[in-house]
């Protein structure tokens, strides 16, 4: 293959879709959760990046590695500062002397979430630890890096068994009799991960530098998103609780009206996203399958 593409973060939720996506085009890394296959990379340590990156020559790589817990930022910031901007650093001067393209997976959280859903114009003013990191490593990525494109995305869920995405997360205190507090006024646009992955695959061939928009068409609160997942999972919603976001007193503020207008970007890629019902109805039918060869 010509080809050659270096998955980072392959072990988290959108990284092993990507890895999935590209196939053998693909190799992947993991940091903490070692799986099959996948090599052995923390991007805080830049001699260990160098060493991949260079052995490997990949045409690009897809920085999916980041430390994704909003609150985890807010509560410990030099980690979220080592991990999300001196990390993305390492890979993006691990990339420029390689002449990789680099892909990097930004979010939504740049976004002060005063008028979403946020298009390409929108300026980022973020208002939390992790949205200023992840701001700031977008910055360094456009600074060093040649060929380069930041992908925001937002709200991603999909099948998962361990997974701690808002749909896997519902599914099983539904399952488990838990109840569940969710915020009523944190807007956002549910974006299925598969389709966040085949999107991704079209920017690592895309020419041009910039950035993309690619979440779902839909956008709604979060209360509704988990009715609409008990509903379609066959739950009953009665565990399902909801709050205000001051009332949850969650350590990071969070952008209310957050979310992404996809529309330029995903015209530009030629990729389609599909709407809640229908990603829902994925997610239902990834279930039944594997309770079929269970
Ligand atoms: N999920 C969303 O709703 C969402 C929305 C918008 C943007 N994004 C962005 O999409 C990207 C992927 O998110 P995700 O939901 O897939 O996250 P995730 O499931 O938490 O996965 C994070 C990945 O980063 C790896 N990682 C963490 N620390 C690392 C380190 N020091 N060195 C190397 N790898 C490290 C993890 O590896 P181990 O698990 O093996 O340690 C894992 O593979 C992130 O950049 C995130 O900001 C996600």
């Amino acid at each position: 293959v010509s080809d050659k593409i270096l998955v980072i973060g392959a072990s988290g939720l959108v990284g092993s879709r990507i890895l999935a996506r590209l196939g053998k085009r693909a190799l992947g890394t993991y940091c903490s959760q070692p799986r099959a296959h996948l090599q052995l990379v923390d991007v805080t340590d830049a001699d260990t990046v160098d060493d991949e990156v260079d052995a490997l020559r990949p045409t690009a790589i897809v920085l999916t590695a980041a430390y994704t817990h909003v609150d985890g930022c807010e509560q410990d910031p030099v980690r979220s500062h080592a991990v999300n901007v001196q990390g993305t650093r390492n890979v993006a001067r691990a990339a420029a002397r390689n002449g990789s393209r680099l892909v990097f997976l930004s979010s939504d959280y740049v976004f002060d979430g005063q008028h979403g859903p946020h298009d390409l114009f929108a300026k980022p003013a973020p208002i939390n630890v992790y949205g200023r990191h992840k701001l700031e490593a977008e910055r360094i990525v456009a600074g060093e890096v040649a060929s380069y494109a930041i992908v925001r995305s937002c709200n991603v869920y999909g099948y998962d068994p361990d997974g701690k995405n808002f749909v896997m997360a519902v599914y099983r205190c539904g399952i488990e009799g838990r109840s569940l507090r969710v915020p009523v006024d944190q807007w956002g646009n549910p974006t299925c991960a598969d389709d966040l992955a085949a999107a991704v695959d079209k920017v690592v061939g895309y020419r041009d530098s910039g950035v993309f928009h690619v979440a779902g068409p839909d956008y709604v609160e979060r209360l509704s998103w988990a009715w609409r997942t008990a509903e379609v999972l066959g739950l009953d919603p009665g565990f399902i609780q909801g709050v205000s976001t001051r009332d949850l007193r969650q350590p990071a503020r969070r952008p209310l009206n957050a979310g992404l207008d996809s529309r330029v970007s995903l015209a530009k890629l030629g990729v389609t996203m599909r709407g809640l019902e229908e990603g829902l109805a994925a997610v239902r039918d990834a279930m039944a399958a594997v309770r079929a060869t269970a």
